[in-house]
């Protein structure tokens, strides 16, 4: 038996995965244990947590693939820093930093709090964007496909253009800092009050309000060169090869001002997070996103010159723009794409160690994800117990009633906290740990945001598809198993999907396929036979924190809120009207 462990670690998403015999056996985001979102220490808890779902020790693990590697890219390193004298000592304090990367033992028996001796394992140091770039390969069913990476940056990496055939991924065209699209992204969400790590997301929601007012500042911005792009540094303050972020002493990432004093003379004052979205931010979010789709669609294409194919997969914290995912068929001659769930950088675990177990260690087992549920699951005796604590009344339903039981409280237009099974790798509620609504009630969305999410207005809730019924609903038939491709939802729908359809008239769909998730499938499926809508609005299950990850979590928030029903397991609890 062969066991690599791969980790994130010291980098937002510190995360562990766990292979046997090269097939993904458990992987989980530190957060989902800790509860601090986008933690960025060590991943001690997500490490013993694969441990145990594997029933394995410290003393198993084979090997450690590491999605990093500080080695890499060092000639454009040394000439970035020999460019600019004043970012040496800036440099040379990361390098330090970063040293608890250099021996894992010693890091992992530290923080793990286990015997140095017992821990046998080779350490394995994989580029970052080559992690991300076999985080989607080697979960693909393909043996040959083109790979495109794009994010702030990693490895002093901000682009990878891959060739990956069999065990091999070959590398075609870098792209290095700054010339980043992710760190655009991140200057713009900054200046127009999103300022937090990972509000990237919040403001492509934004986007649909705005016009393309700033089409050409955009333009100036960074422009398509050769196979890359090139980011014109006056709008950034020069953020040196950490590119604008640092972690603080709790583990927690803090992102420093990115955008120079050009961009206040440009737009006026930035906003302040807690002030009134203008015509102003709106506009800035929607040629940001314009700009964005130009170069990403130009990386694309450039790519498919050099790999004949018409696949590819992708990954990296820009591979989660979803509304550029849904539109890269008809702007690039690709037809098929894989995107790794886990897109962001906690997705590095999964992609290092089937690295190591694909391309260095050469176990020849091809695994393919149809499903992201990689996380822990509970039992009965938990659930129940859990329940029981917190006085919580409930029944023990059979399949039938569960699902008859369930579809009646969303077809009355209550609130359902489901909560089944293994949970999710990567950002994303797929259905095990969600909460779930009417996507057809004129005032869902208002009611959820004030109820349990408190989010933005501006921000659309997903709508989860039976994959066979896609087509007819939304305009594209490309699977979307893991929510990452946005399309236009069909005229004669918008109207019966109203609490999903955001303001044009698009969906982030997630397929839902009978062979990935039977329960959430068929729940899907008995309230299209009830209501003649085979789609439920699905949102992640937690308020305000990192997803819910245990029974207790999930129960202490349908408490919290204003939930009306929490499915747990076969668990049918709901709160008496008040
Ligand atoms: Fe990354």
């Amino acid at each position: 038996m062969s066991v690599v462990l791969g980790i994130n670690c010291y980098h937002p998403g510190a995360s562990a995965a766990l292979l046997i015999d090269g097939v993904p056996v458990a992987a989980i985001a530190e957060e989902r244990l800790n509860r601090k979102k986008y933690y960025a220490a060590f991943p001690a808890l997500a490490i013993q947590r694969c441990l145990d779902m594997a029933g394995l020790d410290f003393k198993d693990i084979d090997a450690v693939a590491l999605g990093r590697d500080k080695s890499a890219n060092r000639a454009q390193k040394l000439k970035y820093v020999a460019s600019k004298p004043s970012k040496l000592l800036n440099f040379v304090k990361i390098r330090a930093a970063r040293s608890d990367m250099d021996d894992l033992k010693t890091t992992m028996a530290n923080e793990c709090g286990v015997a140095m001796s017992s821990l046998r394992f080779t350490q394995h140091n994989v580029e970052h964007h080559i992690a991300h770039t076999a985080s989607a390969y080697f979960i693909s069913p393909w043996e040959h496909a083109a790979g495109l990476t794009v994010d702030g940056s990693g490895d002093f990496g901000t682009s990878i253009m891959a060739e990956c055939q069999g065990d091999e991924i070959k590398i075609l065209h870098r792209n290095y800092v700054p010339h980043s699209l992710g760190s655009l992204y991140t200057m713009i969400c900054e200046f127009i009050g999103y300022g937090r790590y990972g509000d990237e997301g919040k403001v492509m929601g934004l986007a649909p309000l705005g016009t393309d007012a700033y089409h050409d500042v955009f333009e100036d911005m960074i422009r398509p060169k050769g196979d890359g792009m090139l980011l014109d540094p006056s709008y950034f303050v020069p953020f040196g090869s950490n590119q604008g972020m640092s972690i603080d002493d709790k583990g927690m990432m803090v992102v420093h001002r990115h955008f120079s004093d050009r961009v206040v003379e440009l737009f006026g004052p930035p906003r302040d997070r807690n002030g009134a979205i203008t015509s102003r931010d709106e506009n800035l979010a929607h040629s940001l996103q314009v700009r964005f789709e130009a170069i990403y669609m130009h990386l694309l294409r450039q790519l498919h010159k050099k790999v004949s194919t018409d696949r590819v997969v992708m990954a990296g914290g820009c591979a989660l723009n979803s509304v550029a995912n849904g539109k890269l068929f008809a702007e690039t001659p690709f037809n098929q794409t894989v995107i790794q769930p886990a897109a962001g950088d906690d997705g590095l675990a999964l992609g290092a160690s089937l690295y190591v177990s694909n391309c260095i260690l050469k176990e020849g087992n091809r695994w393919v994800m149809r499903h992201s549920y990689l996380g822990p699951s509970y039992s009965s005796t938990v659930m129940r117990h859990a329940l029981e604590e917190r006085g919580v009344e409930f029944r023990e339903l059979d399949r039938g009633e569960l699902l008859e039981q369930t579809v009646n409280e969303l077809e009355k237009g209550n609130v359902v906290g489901w909560y089944q099974g293994g949970s999710e790798w990567g950002p994303r509620a797929l259905g095990n740990r969600s909460i779930l609504a009417h996507p057809g009630l004129p005032n869902m969305k208002e009611t959820l945001n004030a109820r349990i999410k408190h989010r933005e207005p501006f921000r659309p809730f997903a709508p989860a598809v039976l994959a066979d019924r896609q087509n007819e609903i939304f305009a594209h038939d490309h699977p979307s198993p893991f929510m990452l491709h946005v399309y236009e939802i069909r005229p004669e729908w918008r109207d019966r999907l109203c609490a999903v359809n955001h303001v044009d008239n698009t969906g982030r769909l997630q397929s839902v396929c009978r062979d990935e998730n039977e329960l959430y499938y068929d729940l899907i499926e008995a309230f299209g036979v009830r209501t003649g809508i085979p789609v439920l609005l699905n949102t992640s299950f937690n308020e305000n924190e990192p997803i819910v990850e245990r029974p207790e979590q999930a129960i202490d928030c349908f408490l919290r809120t204003r939930m009306d029903v929490l499915v747990l397991g076969n668990f049918f609890c709901r709160k008496a009207a008040s």
